[in-house]
């Protein structure tokens, strides 16, 4: 063969080679800013998710960010009724929900869950003066098995609707709800916290943290001593959609061990 030839030949097979890799795409996932992530959230929920000089700020947001970067993709955050998360995301309308959510059982049958990045506690808000010192003092009192045997008249608890807070309370009393008739459910907590307030609630079950912040927020409230339930929260994907929830749960052992998750924590959560 002829030197010239050789070398056309050789070049050829790399114009081939190049070719099939760049319309294959190798193995490697190229970094695409293009590539967007779709977030649901219900940033009325501080200091986990909330609008601050109408950006987008707090916990989830922060974390979210850093798994975009990591993941080569653009955060885009859709604020929707925190009910609307896990239909939206099972729908493929969002690529994932976060929102300081729970993981559940009844959760886990719609949606698969990132692993854990934080935990949380039902906490209950009172008026500052409320007469009430625990939540076991809204029952009237406790059966054989050490279940509440019932509600005291006139208790009404306000809660942010299709939250664990709400789901918990409008269980039976045996069950350490209150019966769906005691329950108030509001669009955001800030709108229970208002109905307390207004003397139309006697407590709001909610997070701990969005507790501590509304308490601060708002004169005349309080948090009762006792936890009401603890919680795992994760992300939620799409049952479906494994490859993501594989990219997510590497992204967060990276920011986990990195401190990352850590310092962002702390940012907003100072011991
Ligand atoms: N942890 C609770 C739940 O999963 C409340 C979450 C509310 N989150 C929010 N962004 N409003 O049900």
């Amino acid at each position: 063969m002829k030197k010239s030839v050789k070398i056309l030949s050789i070049v050829l097979a790399l114009v081939i080679v190049i070719g099939c890799f760049a319309a294959c795409g190798g193995k490697e996932e190229p970094k695409d800013e293009s590539k967007v992530l779709v977030m649901a959230t219900n940033a009325t929920f501080p200091p986990y998710e909330y609008v601050e000089g109408g950006e987008f700020v707090g916990i989830d947001v922060e974390i979210a960010k850093a798994i975009a970067n990591k993941l080569g993709m653009t955060l885009e955050i859709k604020d929707v009724d925190f009910g609307a998360i896990i239909g939206g995301v099972q729908s493929g309308k969002f690529d994932m929900g976060m929102a300081g959510m729970t993981v559940t059982d009844e959760r886990l049958e719609s949606v698969n869950f990132s692993t854990s990045y934080a935990t949380g506690i039902q906490s209950v808000i009172v008026l500052a003066d409320s007469e009430y010192t625990s939540f076991e003092d809204f029952y009237t009192g406790f059966d054989a098995d050490e279940n509440p045997a019932g509600v005291k008249e006139g208790i009404k608890i306000g809660v942010q609707q299709d939250t664990t807070g709400d789901i918990y309370s409008s269980d039976v009393p045996a069950k350490w709800g209150f019966g769906e008739d005691n329950v108030i459910r509001y669009k955001t907590g800030a709108d229970a916290v208002q109905a307390l307030k207004s003397g139309k609630v006697t407590a709001v079950i909610i997070d701990n943290e969005p507790a501590k912040s509304f308490v601060a927020a708002n004169d005349g409230l309080k948090i009762l001593d006792g936890e009401y339930a603890n919680e795992d929260y994760a992300i939620c994907v799409a049952k479906e959609n494994t490859e993501l929830l594989e990219s997510i749960n590497k992204a967060l052992a990276e920011l986990q061990a990195d401190g990352t998750i850590d310092k962002i924590i702390k940012k907003y959560i100072p011991a």
